[in-house]
């Protein structure tokens, strides 16, 4: 008879041959076949491990969760991470964290959080549903960074906490906004859901802040479907976090663990304010909290997915510089991406604006581009403000936000992610090029 293990080697061993036969049928036809702007990159060993971890059965937050997180924080040299079901629930997460009552000194609704107006909907919104009010401010052209030199403009009595993007990868000026940070006495929350692996000064994106966070969406550097995490060294906002990312519960213990085995260690022997002595731990609620969990299976493929990391980054480097290369050559009509001296971006995309003076207009670029078959995407929301769901917030704005329209009106990007081929390069820059000489 077959033995557990030889069946499941079995079921891997077919699930390698799909792999193989799709890999045989994959082919690139210049002009037919699209060239996407971001997506998946895995092979054989991400469909095994999801396989395998379906075949285990355990399917909610698990052991795979917990690899996971080890892994992530061994790379990252961080002390406490924590794993979500998205980029938005850890935005949602750490936001929250920093303003729970068990905290020493939380955010409270009505203060002020700095942000750019460059923003991705679910940087902003977490701001906005813990009733704090968002102050905004430009972004740098060619960076499409917060410009750090706002600050001081956006700064008021009510001022807790800055919150930004490394957008589309790029680092943002952090000696500046630590150094404003620490003289103005302010949390940072540093959104790395575009920027994993990207570095400044030497250092990696999302192990500045207080608090950082990273989204693992198929689009993202590194793909569990959906999923995301966060990371920071505090140990108090650690535990918030987890509890609100848990139903807001104050007990810390993993499923299944209990006392006297669980890591909390007081599950039946204390007194919570009105709750009865020896209330279970474990159903006391100490934050208004959600349900952000991500599956196993997610955090399986996560695990295979980090080992290539350090191969994913290389490509991404390889392919902007490639573009870079080829399309310096129009600066009289695009306004290319540019980085800080510090800076090391791992980019997420390769984001160009039309200037104004230009022969053509955004909408012209890209609807060629589009019609022959290459993937363009806007950057993010443009000005956020001018969306039909932030009509009536409470919010100010500190200074012009002049950049941020340009972005608004004549910003796009291309892609740069690893399963680009030289072959779509190419095509992507023979397709510029074709369109420069028809202008
Ligand atoms: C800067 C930024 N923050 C947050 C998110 C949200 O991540 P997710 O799609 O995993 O919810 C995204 C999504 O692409 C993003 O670009």
């Amino acid at each position: 008879m077959d033995s557990e293990q030889q069946l499941r080697n079995e079921i891997l061993e077919r699930v390698f041959r799909i792999y193989q036969l799709r890999e045989e049928t994959k082919e690139f036809i210049p002009g037919k076949t699209r060239v996407h702007y971001s997506g998946r990159v895995f092979d054989e060993k991400e469909m095994q491990a999801l396989v395998s971890c379906a075949l285990d059965f355990w399917l909610t937050l698990g052991p795979k969760g917990s690899e996971f997180i080890k892994n992530f924080l061994d790379y990252t040299g961080m002390q406490y991470g924590l794993v979500v079901n998205s980029g938005s629930s850890a935005n949602l997460t750490a936001v929250s964290a920093l303003c729970s009552a068990q905290l020493e000194h939380p955010l409270l609704p009505g203060e002020e959080v700095i942000t750019p107006a460059l923003a991705f909907p679910t940087t902003l919104n977490p701001i906005l549903q813990n009733g704090l009010i968002p102050v905004f401010i430009d972004i740098e052209e060619g960076t499409y960074n917060l410009n750090a030199q706002k600050l001081e403009e956006a700064l008021s009595g009510k001022t807790r906490a800055i919150l930004f993007a490394h957008t589309l990868g790029n680092p943002a000026d952090m000696d500046f906004i630590l150094d404003f940070a620490r003289q103005h006495d302010l949390y940072v929350i540093e959104d790395t859901c575009d920027a994993l692996d990207s570095r400044y000064d030497g250092k990696l994106c999302g192990t500045f802040g207080d608090i950082s966070t990273f989204s693992f969406y198929a689009a993202h550097h590194l793909s569990m479907g959906e999923g995301g995490a966060i990371l920071t060294n505090h140990l108090p906002v650690y535990r918030q976090a987890q509890s609100i990312r848990d139903w807001g519960r104050a007990c810390w213990c993993q499923t299944g663990e209990a006392n006297p085995n669980g890591a909390c260690g007081h599950r039946f022997d204390h007194k919570y304010k009105n709750l009865p002595y020896g209330y279970d731990h474990k159903y006391v609620f100490s934050n208004i909290g959600y349900n952000l969990k991500p599956l196993d299976l997610q955090c399986a493929m996560g695990i295979e997915q980090l080992k290539k990391l350090p191969l994913f980054t290389e490509k991404r480097k390889q392919h902007f510089h490639m573009l870079y290369r080829a399309l310096k050559k129009y600066e009289a009509d695009f306004i290319l991406p540019r980085t800080l001296l510090k800076a090391d971006p791992s980019w997420f995309a390769f984001p160009l604006t039309v200037k104004p003076e230009a022969p053509f207009t955004r909408r012209d670029i890209v609807s060629y581009l589009e019609e022959h078959q290459i993937e363009t995407r806007m950057l993010f929301g443009g000005n956020i403000l001018k969306h039909p769901a932030y009509e009536n917030i409470r919010y100010r704005i500190a200074g012009s936000l002049d950049c941020t329209e340009q972005v608004l009106e004549n910003t796009f990007f291309i892609g740069v992610y690893p399963g680009l081929t030289e072959e779509m390069l190419k095509y992507v820059i023979q397709t510029f090029e074709a369109f420069i000489n028809q202008h």
